[in-house]
């Protein structure tokens, strides 16, 4: 159908810089075949709100503190989700494992930015800037980004696309973290977002 769009939640719990990149991307027209229709964070203080509020677009903080429980709080996101009639998930940045009740309502459908090459680095525990310094600390001289679906295994799922990027003698977790954002991160999550958005309305 021409005109028609996936729409796509965009689960946050920071500054938000890959949530610019998919906004920026949809502006551009990079990402044609979806449209970002609400963003949800599980941080009342994440600067991806605000960057989110300055692009026009919806968002609801969820609070696992406030509502008692893993189960609640991601019954209160499934409920957002269904209320805006998303199709696609993307997580981007958002430091909160889902459980396997959760991921298995949405096979295909949720994505996720991880900052290397997996399999390297990741699973429980690598998140953030941690995954830089582990990637310093072994030495590995070419790291990047991966994203993939997400299913019940911690960064598990299907690969969609990765970058290489090349490590530097006078890298430091913070330079690193920035580069890899820059050079990797930023270009395949909105390539990323486009290629399975295409494939969701042709569905
Ligand atoms: C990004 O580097 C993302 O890949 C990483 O957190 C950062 C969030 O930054 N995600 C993970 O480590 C998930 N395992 P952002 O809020 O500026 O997009």
């Amino acid at each position: 159908m021409p005109g028609k769009k996936a729409k796509i939640a965009v689960l946050v719990s920071g500054g938000g810089t890959n949530l610019q990149a998919l906004i920026d991307a949809e502006a551009k027209g990079v990402i044609k075949s979806g449209e970002i229709a609400l963003v949800i964070s599980n941080n009342p203080g994440a600067y991806a709100l605000e960057r989110a509020q300055k692009a026009g677009i919806e968002t609801a903080v969820v609070l696992k503190k406030e509502l008692g429980s893993a189960e609640a709080f991601e019954q209160r996101i499934k409920d957002l989700l269904s209320e805006h009639g998303i199709d696609l998930i993307i997580l981007a940045g958002f430091m909160s494992i889902l459980s396997e009740n959760f991921t298995k309502a949405y096979p295909r459908r949720i994505i996720n930015v991880h900052p290397s090459l997996i399999p390297s680095f990741c699973g429980k525990g690598f998140y953030g800037l941690h995954v830089h310094e582990a990637a310093l600390a072994y030495g590995v001289k070419v790291t990047g980004a991966t994203v993939h679906f997400v299913n019940e295994v911690p960064d598990g799922g299907e690969i969609i696309m990765q970058k290489a990027v090349a490590i530097r003698e006078n890298d430091t977790p913070e330079t690193l973290q920035k580069r890899v954002m820059r050079l990797a991160e930023w270009k395949i999550l909105p390539a990323s977002a486009e290629k399975v958005c295409a494939e969701i309305i042709s569905d």
